[in-house]
């Protein structure tokens, strides 16, 4: 096909390098947002009377037909095209003759991909932000339905103190609401159209910019025409929110592992989330939340390069930026699978309560509620702790728990102690009593529930 740019590079490029060259295999999935860029620009060059009417009817009426015919599949984007402006607006011409040619007025393809990729993307983070409500749903329903379900925290993965199932589900719906407000405010800052910023200089045509990032549903214009055309801040920031939805799914995931493991059990994942085992036949693996938290790299990789590729470009337009959107699409392509899965698995798992509640009543995690009840008694806390330390030490040797511990073991640590130690440290009570604001207790869970069900409505 005829090169767009046989000026003074006459085309006779070198079919490696043509190939090297090329981004069709990446950007043709922008051909909608190509289109409607374009009809645009074609109204708008009708509205200055920088073209005629009749040539603005003809392009748009052309645009449509080729819209309509690759939606259908009728028509074929074709892979030996450079890139995808390239491929509609040869189309172009060659349905519609005269008219097409006069389409790239007053603009270049630098503030054209620059469009695209701004209006492809702004989709892609709505939809990515779809799927994390759906998933934020999914927690709020296991979470109000293990509201009271006690298991053990952790710190480095020793049990702590009591929480509930519902307190920890809920901890990851507040990061993915956190998420969801950073693609919010990515995805706003981004929506400042380029087009009319041109190759990087603007134009001598009398453009109306506003006009056609009106028509394409842009809050504003970009002020200056050279960072306009060279700025890929938008998809760092879109890279970086992306990044850290993995982050969350990916510790998540690790969790999911763990506690469908036979040493935890807290959890069993439906068999339409896990697969078996070729050779193991007692095997169900949790791979959508391990392909999870193994996918996260990927993203962050397409982070790093996006960065990068950007660190050391002059202003303004360099061929660096065509790798842009490899990456950017990676990562989201990446996010949506992930989050796809994710929702449902979340949805369809079963809890095994009685595993939770055996697990938080055999890690001594009411041991803080002990000394927490001898300062009651008037002891300074820094000795609870360490007699309480000395408590556990015993039931760790006797191999029993503070609950089960004879009154006399306690008295002869202590004269403080009486009978009603035993209902300070009952795991329930423990949990309950913990009221405080954000706490694991069945009312907090509710308002926390309550809160992001407000966001994702
Ligand atoms: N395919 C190019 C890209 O994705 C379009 C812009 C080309 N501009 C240029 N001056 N070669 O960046």
């Amino acid at each position: 096909m005829a090169k767009l740019w046989a000026g003074l590079a006459d085309g006779s490029i070198d079919a490696a390098a043509e190939d090297f060259n090329r981004s069709i295999r990446v950007d043709s999935r922008m051909y909608r947002q190509d289109i409607a860029g374009s009809v645009a620009h074609a109204k708008m060059l009708a509205a200055q009377n920088i073209i005629s009417p009749q040539d603005a009817e003809a392009i748009v009426n052309g645009l449509n037909g080729i819209l309509s015919d690759i939606d259908a599949g009728r028509l074929k984007i074709d892979p030996e095209a450079e890139d995808i402006h390239t491929f509609i607006e040869q189309t172009l011409t060659e349905r519609v003759g005269e008219p097409g040619k006069r389409l790239h007025t007053a603009r270049s393809r630098n503030d054209q991909v620059a469009l695209d990729v701004r209006m492809y993307l702004r989709e892609r983070a709505e939809y990515t932000k779809s799927l994390l409500k759906g998933l934020m749903g999914a927690l709020c329903d296991r979470a109000e339905e293990t509201k009271s379900a006690v298991m053990p925290g952790y710190t480095h993965l020793q049990r702590a103190q009591p929480v509930t199932m519902g307190h920890h589900l809920m901890a990851y719906a507040m990061m993915f609401s956190r998420d969801l407000g950073r693609l919010t405010d990515a995805a706003a800052r981004m929506n400042s159209s380029p087009i009319g910023c041109c190759a990087l200089a603007g134009t001598t045509y009398d453009t109306d910019r506003r006009f056609e990032a009106e028509l394409l549903g842009f809050d504003g214009v970009a002020e200056n025409s050279l960072d306009g055309v060279s700025d890929r801040d938008f998809c760092v920031e879109l890279g970086a929110a992306l990044a850290l939805i993995m982050t969350h799914l990916s510790r998540l995931s690790e969790e999911l592992i763990l506690w469908s493991s036979w040493e935890f059990k807290f959890i069993e994942l439906s068999s339409a989330y896990s697969t078996g085992s070729s050779i193991m036949p007692q095997k169900k693996n949790p791979d959508m939340a391990e392909l999870t938290r193994g996918k996260t790299g990927r993203v962050y990789g397409d982070l790093m390069a996006l960065l990068t590729m950007l660190k050391g470009l002059p202003l303004a337009y360099n061929k660096d930026m065509q790798e842009d959107k490899e990456l950017i699409f990676d990562a989201f392509d990446t996010v949506d699978a992930c989050l796809t899965v994710c929702a449902p698995m979340i949805g369809t798992m079963t809890f095994k309560q009685e595993n939770m509640r055996r697990a938080a009543a055999a890690g001594f995690i009411n041991a803080t509620d002990l000394a927490d009840w001898l300062v009651g008694k008037g002891m300074p806390f820094r000795t609870a702790y360490k007699l309480t330390g000395e408590l556990v030490a015993e039931c760790t040797a006797r191999g029993t728990t503070l609950e089960d511990l004879p009154l006399e073991a306690y008295r002869a640590k202590s004269e403080l102690f009486d009978g009603s130690l035993y209902d300070a440290i009952n795991i329930d009570t423990c949990l309950l009593r913990r009221t405080s604001y954000g706490g694991p207790t069945p009312e907090s869970v509710e308002r926390q529930i309550g809160l992001i069900k407000g966001l994702i409505k």
